[in-house]
């Protein structure tokens, strides 16, 4: 299989991209893959909020010259490998992870920002690269990018570098003619091109119940694979026809690909952390996984 790059992007800001792409790369690399994740949201990095790694250097470094790629990407392997919740839950595969943060300080989101606007060409020719040595040098199986919202430098040069597009939507915050201009400006351009282009619908109304049964953490993701009764198939199958999506599907000419509950636990916790791993039982592994199915399938 040909290594795959996709991009998590969104119109409207807080729809799940920074969750879905992390929890994605994380579960991805548990299965075996050897899967790099890099945060292109380089206006509001949040990546690093889910790993609670301090790097030496940032991704920023890279793209403005001052460091080698080498010393940039940080191991990710024990979030893979040291479950410390889920001891039984061990990789087998020989999936790798690698993370690339971005820099929260305000002067370099100026200075990167500088950069973005001053020469769009000099971006997409360092993303180009980028992808390139990370998929060359790591031999990467995936590499999965988190952007920034709406239409920005960083973000279409992003797009432009992948080959499948996420379009995520939060549900019942949607702009439709905001994201119909942005489906019909961009997207459609990058479709004709060759990439994947899907709408992802995330925090789709309707279990806000807490999952009482999940938290125990005690199996592998391996036995939610297909195994909606385990964990209520019930709901997760009335999820699936409740959705008023299809017509938006239609309405903006792009395939919907997946649609994530909104979980209550997830959005009003305290801090954010990789749903996939430490509570591999929780139905939103199983969303996640049904996307990675989609994905490398589509
Ligand atoms: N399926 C879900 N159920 C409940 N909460 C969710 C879900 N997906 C994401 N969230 C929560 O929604 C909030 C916004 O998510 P996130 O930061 O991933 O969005 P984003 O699209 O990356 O935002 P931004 O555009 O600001 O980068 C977070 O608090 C996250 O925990
Ligand atoms: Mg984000």
């Amino acid at each position: 299989m040909n290594p795959l790059c996709i991009a998590f992007h969104s119109y409207k800001g807080g729809t799940g991209k920074t969750t879905i792409a992390c929890n994605f790369a994380a579960l991805l690399a548990q299965k075996g893959n050897r899967v790099g994740l890099v945060d292109l949201d380089i206006y509001a990095p949040s990546i690093q909020t889910y790993f609670e790694i301090e790097p030496k250097k940032w991704l920023n470094n890279y793209l403005n010259s001052s460091a080698d790629l080498n010393d940039v990407m940080i191991d990710g392997n024990q979030f893979v490998h040291e479950d410390k919740l889920n001891p039984n839950l061990t990789n087998n595969g020989g999936g790798k992870l690698w993370l690339g943060f971005s820099n929260p300080r305000s002067e370099e989101i100026l200075q990167l920002e500088t950069t973005g606007t001053s020469t769009a060409r000099e971006v997409l020719k360092k993303l180009i690269l980028l992808k390139e040595r990370l998929l060359t040098e790591l031999r990467l199986d995936y590499l999965i990018i988190d952007t920034s919202p709406g239409i920005r430098t960083w973000s279409i040069n992003a797009l432009a570098i992948s080959d499948v597009l996420l379009l995520t939507l939060k549900s019942g915050d949607i702009d439709s003619k905001g994201t119909k201009r942005l489906v019909d400006d961009i997207y459609s351009t990058f479709a004709k091109h060759g990439s994947r282009t899907f709408l992802l619908y995330n925090r789709v109304a309707g279990f806000c119940k807490p999952p009482k049964d999940f938290l125990k953490g005690d199996s592998s993701p391996q036995t939610l694979v297909g195994t909606s009764s385990a964990l209520g198939g019930g709901d997760l199958v009335q999820h699936k026809f409740n959705m008023a999506q299809p017509k938006l599907s239609v309405e903006l000419g792009i395939k919907a690909i997946s649609s994530i509950p909104c979980f209550c636990d997830i959005q009003f916790s305290e801090r954010e952390f990789l749903t996939v791993l430490n509570y591999p039982d929780h139905p939103f592994a199983y969303y996640v996984n049904e996307l990675i199915d989609g994905v490398q399938t589509a």
